[in-house]
Order: C-alpha cells, then structure tokens, then sequence
C-alpha cells in the first residue's frame, strides 16, 4: 500500500512531499493557500492531475480562511489565491482546468454561506474524477499491448503524480496485473530525477522488474534491446495533438519513431486544451538554473555558471501513434478524433 498522495482531512490538505522520496516519506499539512501555492513550485506536490487536485483544495482553504470576511473580501481573496496558484506551474492544463471549475462555482452564487460548502464538493468531485480517469485509462492502454512487453517511461506518471493510481504508470501497472509486462524501463529525468526517485519507488513497491537509464541511454538501448513500446503522461495536449510533457519526451519520441516503436501519450481528458491548435502556443515552464548546476544542494558546475532549465518539450502529434484518454483512445487525425472524445460526456 502507498501512503496518501494527496488527502483533505479536518479542514487541512495533507500531502506525501515528493522532493525528499525515496529517502524520506515525510507527510505535510497545509492550512493555507500560500502553503498550497508554495509546495506546488518546491515540487513537494507535482504531475500535472495532482497539481489540479492540490489547486482545487487550495482554493478551498481560502474559502475558509476568509469565513469571517464580508461577501466581497471573500471573493476578492478567492481571486487573488486563483491567480496565485494559476501561475506556480503554468504548464498543466488540469490546474487551469480545476481552478476554474472552482471559481465559476464560487461566483455562481451571492450567498457567501454557500460558497464554501460548494467549493468542498467541488473539490471532492474533481479529486475523484481524476482517480476515476486513471482506471479507464489504465484498462484502456493496457489494451494496445502485448504480452511479454518491454516498455519504455519517462518521468514519473504513477499514483505520485495523480493521487490515483497513474495514468502512464497505472496503464503499466494494470498490464502488469494482466501479466503482459516483461521489464520496464524508465529514465532518471534529469534535474528532478522524478524516474530515478519516483518511479523507480512506485515500482519498487509494486514488486514490477525494471531498469533506470540516464536519458541519453535511451537512443542506444532502442538500438541494441527490443522496446516493444514508449508510454509518457501530458501536462498539456493542444487540440491538433501535440503533447507538452517532461523535458527530454520530444527526443524520445523522435527516437522512437527512427527504430519503429510506437509512442503513446496517456492523459484525463481535462488535459486536453481544446483552445489552442497548436503546441507551440503552450508555455513552457522555466525552471531555476540551479536545479541543473546543482546536485543535491551541491554545486557541480563553476559559480555563474549559466543555464537552461526548461521544465517540459513539446512533442508533435506526429510522433504519437495514440493517445489514451479516460474517455477512449483517441488516434490520428487528432484535431477530430480529440475534439469528438472530449466532448463525448
Ligand atoms: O515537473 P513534473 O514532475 O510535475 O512533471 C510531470 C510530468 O511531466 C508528467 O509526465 C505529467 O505531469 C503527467 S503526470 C500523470
């Protein structure tokens, strides 16, 4: 059994805080949207359905922190928390798409008695769809694979990530149970190293046989082993099908693409960002340069040494060979097949 990934419990969240796994399985209760917003950009919290979830309760506490405003001081600081947690990962569509499904709750109504308990229900009901479209998810991906499979996965994707049991890591954990899995392999995913920390823990525990490799093994292991297939989460998937997801995802699936592997990209469907067309108008997250000049709080470069820390890559829809959805696997031409699985409620 993992501990609680994310939890609401007596009017606090209560978070596992991912940036001291493996080594420490610390738990942290956070009373106020400022803890929230600020252990969303330390990492304590991260994967793009978990952020939505830790938002979504975010919100919430400000409602109760604010129990003694007037109506409009307490609209005023809901608006001022949602801009403060819309900008700690820009990246995610599912913290666009919790937080606005929280504030179009908390504006629907004048009566400021109503708003928090409408905010808590909504806050639950978005915790449990996204545990929900991690069970569809993983039943449908785990069909497009095959027994004796030997996957590849990049970052981390797993019950980590989700608060439920994964979306790219659930789909390899459920084929697992259906004994089609022969070995994983997962990258390290320089600087966080969410392969090497988070991965590599969620497998472990999972009892599923696997491998870590630095990112740049990945083009020689598809050279030399059989990869039978590449499955990566979303932070952001434009409307046409392009992915946005952690950094080094475009270079695998380009990679796999050369050697003939088919690359799949597993997401919820409030991943999807059916408003834009295109990936390059999803913006990138920059990260600190001291994330990449430093290992462990130990600088490993010469000082002001300067670098490039982007968070995620976009990868073109044409690399993808299919993506999984709660809501069905969606295949090329995405700008059809997305829009119509996105609508289908
Ligand atoms: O920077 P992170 O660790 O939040 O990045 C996570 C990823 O890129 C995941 O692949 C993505 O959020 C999907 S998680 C189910």
């Amino acid at each position: 059994m993992l501990p609680k990934i994310v939890d609401w419990n007596q009017s606090c969240l209560h978070i596992l805080d991912q940036s001291l796994l493996p080594r420490e399985e610390v738990q942290l209760k956070l009373r106020t949207p400022n803890e929230v917003s600020t252990a969303i950009k330390e990492m304590k919290i991260r994967g793009a359905p978990a952020i939505g979830i830790a938002a979504a309760y975010g919100l919430l506490l400000a409602a109760i922190n604010s129990r003694d405003q007037e109506y409009a001081e307490l609209i005023n600081n809901l608006k001022f928390t949602y801009n403060d947690l819309m900008n700690t990962r820009p990246t995610a569509f599912n913290l666009k798409w919790a937080l606005d499904r929280m504030m179009a709750l908390a504006i629907s109504t004048s009566s400021k008695d109503q708003i928090e308990h409408l905010l808590a229900k909504e806050a639950r009901n978005i915790h449990k769809q996204t545990e929900e479209s991690d069970i569809a998810i993983s039943e449908l991906g785990a069909t497009l694979l095959q027994q004796g499979s030997k996957i590849l996965t990049h970052c981390n994707t797993g019950a980590l990530a989700t608060g439920g049991q994964g979306t790219a890591l659930g789909i390899i954990r459920k084929a697992w149970e259906l004994g089609l899995v022969d070995h994983v392999i997962a990258t390290e995913t320089r600087p966080w190293l969410q392969g090497a920390r988070l991965t590599a823990w969620e497998l472990k525990r999972a009892s599923i046989p696997f491998t870590i490799i630095v990112d740049s093994a990945a083009a020689h292991l598809m050279d030399v082993t059989q990869i039978n297939c590449v499955i990566v989460g979303a932070d952001r998937i434009a409307s046409n099908g392009d992915t946005a997801n952690k950094i080094g995802t475009r270079s695998l699936a380009i990679l796999a693409s050369e050697s003939n592997i088919p690359f799949y990209v597993a997401a919820p469907s409030s991943t999807v960002d059916l408003s834009i067309n295109h990936g390059h108008q999803i913006i990138v997250e920059d990260r600190p340069a001291e994330e990449v000049t430093s290992l462990n709080g130990i600088s490993i470069t010469p000082p002001d040494t300067h670098a490039f820390n982007p968070a995620f890559d976009i990868t073109p829809h044409r690399y993808i060979n299919a993506i999984v959805t709660d809501k069905g696997i969606a295949l090329p031409p995405y700008e059809f097949s997305l829009t119509k699985l996105v609508h289908n409620d």
